[in-house]
């Protein structure tokens, strides 16, 4: 009986000492455990005369009992510690500063085609696309401009190596091509517009070799010039954000319009400054015209069936005049101060309203 109560303190010492998780389940393994001391005691009682047995056998039960209440007393208390130390070495100072995170921005120009497509689409008009190195029949004699046309001179054309017929493929000098491969591809109505880059061999403050156009077409039976006045009108009114903006239309040409029309909006300038809007002044902003016959007819139409407008506009002008940026080359410096300058934090961009398809 002495040495079982020798047992209990001992082993009580010993869980009361006891500062870590793993020392308290070393304990009781030794005690408890198949082969610990406590179990190896039990095992012995059915050794025992009957007498010494019910005594023997009480009292070591009541030592199990009372050491493994202790050991679940103790391990309460072990993981409470473990726990506020955990959260004492992980807490968070709200006070520190907070790093500064340099946003990425979007470009003034992928901004502007964004906007331009998010008005058209509420117009029901959908994105169409086409290559950027083309023939020259796409780029050129499709939309009329035959071989020997001047208009061909004022292209500034970048040229390809010939292929295998001798033909010169080409830098697409205008989204004008658009039009003629979506009328080959489709039939009217057609309600498209075409934003991408084109190219001409020229460089300064208001061009650059490489630059984006947004082209539009509208195909269907009964479309007049009534139609193209409103739809860029309202255009150039949502563009700006200017709901009065006076929108001139200004005979014009074009090899592939007739009539043409250049369109001017209105503005005013004072002290180096411009401002659009209501003004004693006009700016050119797009090219328009009713789709030329002999261009309906290359695309297999009949021009007394269906007729349309086109019309065709510069996005870095556009982006310029809006955004107030006074060089076209900046665009393609790739300046990070320039981008956090005139670039649009994500949530700037506008949604598509109706969204696009195409
Ligand atoms: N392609 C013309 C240019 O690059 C712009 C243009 C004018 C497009 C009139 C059109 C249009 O579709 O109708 O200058």
């Amino acid at each position: 009986m002495q040495a079982i109560d020798q047992l209990k303190s001992d082993l009580l010492q010993q869980i009361e000492a006891a500062e870590e998780l793993a020392t308290l389940e070393g304990i009781r393994v030794d005690a408890l455990g198949k082969k610990g001391v406590i179990s190896e005691q039990l095992k012995q009682l059915g050794a025992m005369p009957a007498e010494e047995r019910k005594s023997f056998g009480q009292a070591i039960n009541e030592v199990k009992q009372i050491v493994a209440d202790a050991i679940a007393a103790k391990a309460d208390i072990l993981q409470a510690s473990a726990l506020a130390a955990k959260l004492a070495s992980e807490s968070v100072d709200v006070t520190l500063p907070v790093p500064a995170v340099s946003g990425g921005r979007y470009h003034p120009l992928t901004r502007t085609i964004e906007e331009i497509s998010a008005i058209f689409a509420d117009m029901g008009f959908s994105v169409a696309e086409g290559p950027d190195v083309e023939t020259d029949y796409y780029n050129f004699t499709a939309l009329n401009i035959p071989p020997e046309h001047p208009a061909r001179q004022e292209h500034d054309t970048f040229y390809l190596e010939p292929d295998e017929t001798g033909a010169r493929p080409v830098l697409r000098t205008q989204t004008s091509p658009v039009q003629i491969r979506t009328m080959e591809a489709s039939e009217p109505p057609i309600r498209i517009i075409a934003p991408g880059r084109t190219y001409r061999s020229d460089h300064d403050a208001t061009h650059s070799p490489m630059f984006h156009q947004c082209e539009g077409l509208v195909i269907g039976t009964d479309i007049h010039m009534g139609h193209l006045k409103g739809c860029l009108i309202e255009f150039c009114q949502a563009f700006f954000g200017v709901e009065d903006l006076p929108v001139r239309f200004r005979p014009s040409f074009f090899p592939f319009t007739e009539p043409s029309a250049e369109v001017d909006i209105g503005c005013s300038r004072k002290d180096g400054g411009l401002k659009i809007g209501a003004g004693d002044d006009w700016l050119e902003i797009l090219g328009s015209g009713m789709v030329h016959p002999q261009v309906l007819r290359n695309c297999g139409y009949d021009p007394d069936k269906v007729q349309g407008f086109a019309f065709g506009m510069g996005i870095e002008r556009l982006a310029m005049l809006k955004y107030g940026i006074p060089d076209l080359r900046t665009f393609y410096e790739t300046d990070l101060r320039w981008m956090r300058h005139y670039g649009f934090m994500g949530h700037d961009v506008p949604a598509l309203h109706t969204g696009i398809v195409g």
